[in-house]
């Protein structure tokens, strides 16, 4: 296995230690360093052992400072970093069985080297248990880091959570599900352009001259992701007037569950653009993150994610796979079922505001 280790001058004399009995027992090792006992900042060395882990590079981590707390705690920085200080062989056991957890920070000052020579041993040979634990860490991944890192925003206003009861309803027909749907599309946009920056302005109202704000000349494309991206464009032009409407079109693969294109057609400056990119229902993020993946290579560099119901398997793959993009979102729902369906969702939505249930 690809193993990324680093420590800190707490950790340093048993990284050297362990990067051996590793490489003995078949591992790469990238060993991040240091390669002396100089004291240094554990963040620092945190921040190589996660990046690794975090982009694929590496397939777990290990990190080694006085206590293994301030390293477990930089590390989980890191989107798709789950890090774990562990002491104790059952909790190198029950970290992996049902946290999953990907990087391991041991402690080089109360820890003897033989102890954490099995901890590892044991870290890196028993498997995620899955099942019932597979939902929490997806949770604990989508709401925690996104959260923290300021990547998910949801929803808290009482009328986004009253129209949105209406509409997961069965029996609210397609009429009405279709206003909704742009209703929510304003709602949740207002909250992705919150940060829009604003520039002074003179206006002369009825009875005086003053400085006022208006949106510093912020150029917007909203790009749905066919079909039922389109309906919420019309919500975010009642809200961005000026904005320009590209589309890429995806459809989800029945079997394999993931997206595939089979168009795309872009403002010619969207490179120079804000885009919002819009799909009422984030699922397995299959289709997000390729539109989004899309809009990068055509040299978009502020790229924000609508939705109306997002699940955290979604959340978690968006996130992971652009470290840059944000989500918003109306609802954030508590899994997908086998087919990929969101629960409790409120069904296909481009069916339901196309009426081709
Ligand atoms: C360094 O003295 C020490 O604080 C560090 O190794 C680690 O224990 C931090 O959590």
């Amino acid at each position: 296995m690809k193993v990324a280790i680093a420590a800190d001058h707490g950790g340093y004399e048993q990284k050297a230690h362990l990067v051996e009995r590793l490489a003995g027992a078949g591992h790469e090792v990238m060993d991040f360093g240091p390669m002396g006992a100089d004291a240094v900042d554990y963040p620092d060395y945190a921040l190589k052992v996660a990046r690794a882990v975090s982009s694929g590079e590496a397939a777990r981590g290990i990190l080694i400072c006085g206590t293994g707390l301030g390293m477990a705690m930089a590390a989980d920085k890191f989107p798709g970093v789950r890090a774990a200080a562990v002491q104790t062989p059952e909790f190198a056991t029950l970290c992996r069985q049902h946290n999953d957890a990907n990087v391991l920070c041991l402690s080089g000052r109360f820890v003897e080297p033989t102890v954490n020579e099995e901890l590892c041993r044991i870290f890196l040979e028993t498997p995620f248990e899955g099942g019932r634990h597979a939902k929490r860490v997806a949770k604990m991944m989508a709401c925690g880091q996104a959260m923290a890192m300021d990547r998910l925003m949801v929803m808290d206003h009482p009328l986004v959570a009253h129209k949105l009861s209406i509409l997961r309803d069965e029996a609210t027909p397609t009429k009405l599900f279709r206003e909704l749907v742009q209703e929510l599309a304003l709602f949740v946009g207002y909250e992705a352009t919150r940060d829009f920056p604003l520039e002074d302005v003179e206006v002369t109202t009825p009875l005086e001259t003053f400085t006022a704000k208006r949106v510093a000349g912020k150029k917007v494309a909203i790009v749905p992701i066919l079909r039922a991206g389109l309906g919420m464009v019309d919500g975010l032009l009642a809200l961005v007037p000026s904005a320009k409407v590209g589309h890429i079109g995806m459809y989800r693969d029945h079997e394999t569950h993931e997206p595939r294109e089979y168009y795309a057609k872009l403002p010619a400056d969207v490179d120079q653009r804000t885009c919002l990119v819009v799909d009422p229902m984030l699922a397995t993020g299959g289709s997000a993150s390729m539109a989004i993946g899309y809009l990068r290579k055509a040299g978009v560099d502020d790229v924000r994610l609508l939705c109306l119901v997002a699940a955290p398997e979604g959340v978690e793959r968006v996130l992971s796979e652009d470290p840059d993009v944000r989500i918003y979102a109306c609802a954030l729902d508590r899994e997908l079922n086998d087919d990929a369906y969101i629960l409790p969702g409120l069904g296909d939505a481009g069916d339901r505001i196309f009426g081709t249930l």
